[in-house]
């Protein structure tokens, strides 16, 4: 439900030059809460955030900020006028006006004192005190960034639209600066909307995930929802690397290395594709936590290669699986024998050693195979 500051987007649609980019698209976003958009380049973000922002004519359904209509076709509220902030992908400050009168720039209303103390806060909160006299181009990419946040945030919007707004910036500041934020927003109780095409940039800031897939909304929900729960395949797949293998349905269940994997609702014949993710492979003398269901089959896998990714060890392993269980998928039955292998901590083992893994069914999808077109 949406209250007095939430944000909702009806049956939108959007066409360039008669392509339609965007269908079928509803969203309704609950005061206070943060809604990331994710989905591949060119599925259609940044055009829902230009047309809540109002910065593209709304040629089909209905934007209401706080319940109150801002875009309808033909009948568009200016951007100025929808009590929406935005900070885009290109964020762009203004290069003849120094930091204070960037951020203050939405502020044109405000008597002189208060603006000053308005802009003086903004600029603390994102720690870039004393840089009123400052010049945007005196300015790092990440400084700017904040600037921008700043800029967009003086004016108390309701809503805020914010498009990939660290994708300039390197992994550390990366986290930093989006750290800062996300306790801003929250702080503040700001209605957001975030477009990232980072599976972990949106889980770490999002309430809720919109997946986005060619301009339809393939699924919404929580981060684990989304993660440990994904409607489609491509969502699986968007949100994190799968090993995957081909297989029929018989009896309730397809056929894996690990044994039989029972299926819920797929019928018997069915062509399916099985997504295991790599931590849903359990290497015995490796610490994984706790599995609190039984892991099913447990087999021989030899080790291609291990390396160390930092909080995590990757290992790849080709499963010793019994000779007269082929899988014939696309590619041949070689296909399916180098697996991926994510394990807690630092975990190397040797080159050529044997591990023993069991499969976690509750991080196994099964999801209809493709019908080729
Ligand atoms: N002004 C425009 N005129 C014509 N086509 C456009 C215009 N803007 C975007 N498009 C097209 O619309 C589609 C969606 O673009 P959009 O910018 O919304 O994608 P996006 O999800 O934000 O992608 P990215 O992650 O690369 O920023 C793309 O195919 C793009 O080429
Ligand atoms: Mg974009």
């Amino acid at each position: 439900m949406t209250g007095p500051a939430g944000l909702d987007l009806t049956d939108i649609h959007h066409a360039y030059d008669g392509n339609p980019v965007v269908r079928d698209f509803a969203l309704a976003v609950a005061p206070g809460e943060l809604v990331c958009l994710l989905g591949p380049s060119g599925c259609g973000k940044t055009t829902v955030l230009r047309l809540v922002a109002g910065l593209e004519p709304l040629q089909r359904g209905r934007i209401t900020v706080a319940g109150r209509v801002v875009g309808e076709p033909g009948r568009d509220l200016p951007p100025e006028a929808r009590g929406v902030g935005f900070v885009f992908q290109d964020m762009a400050l203004f290069p003849h006006l120094d930091i204070a009168g960037n951020v203050g720039y939405g502020l044109r209303k405000m008597a002189t004192a208060a603006k000053r103390s308005r802009i003086e806060g903004m600029l603390s909160r994102v720690h870039l005190d004393g840089y009123t006299r400052a010049w945007p181009h005196q300015l790092s990419g990440g400084q700017q960034q904040r600037v921008a946040l700043a800029r967009a945030l003086a004016p108390a919007p309701r809503v805020i639209l914010l498009d990939e707004p660290f994708s300039g910036l390197d992994t550390r500041l990366r986290s930093a600066v989006r750290d800062e934020a996300l306790h801003l927003l929250k702080s503040d109780q700001v209605t957001a909307m975030v477009v990232t095409h980072d599976p972990e940039e949106a889980m770490f800031m999002a309430d809720r995930i919109a997946v986005m897939r060619e301009g339809r909304l393939e699924q919404i929900g929580s981060p684990s929802e989304i993660y440990t729960q994904p409607a489609s395949e491509f969502v699986a797949e968007f949100m994190g690397e799968v090993n995957r293998i081909d297989g029929v349905v018989q009896g309730g269940a397809v056929r894996t290395p690990f044994g039989m994997l029972p299926v819920n609702g797929h019928a018997d014949g069915l062509a399916v594709h099985v997504l295991i993710r790599p931590e849903a492979l359990k290497v015995n003398g490796a610490e994984q936590g706790i599995v609190s269901e039984p892991p099913i089959g447990v087999l021989s896998a030899r080790v291609l290669a291990a390396r160390l990714l930092g909080r995590t060890s990757w290992v790849h392993v080709c499963l010793q699986t019994d000779p007269t269980h082929r899988h014939d998928g696309p590619g041949g039955p070689e296909t399916h024998s180098h697996w991926h292998v994510r394990v807690p901590g630092q975990f190397l083992p040797a080159e050529g050693s044997d591990l023993q893994i069991a499969l976690d069914p509750r991080q196994a999808f099964v999801f209809p195979a493709p019908v080729p077109t």
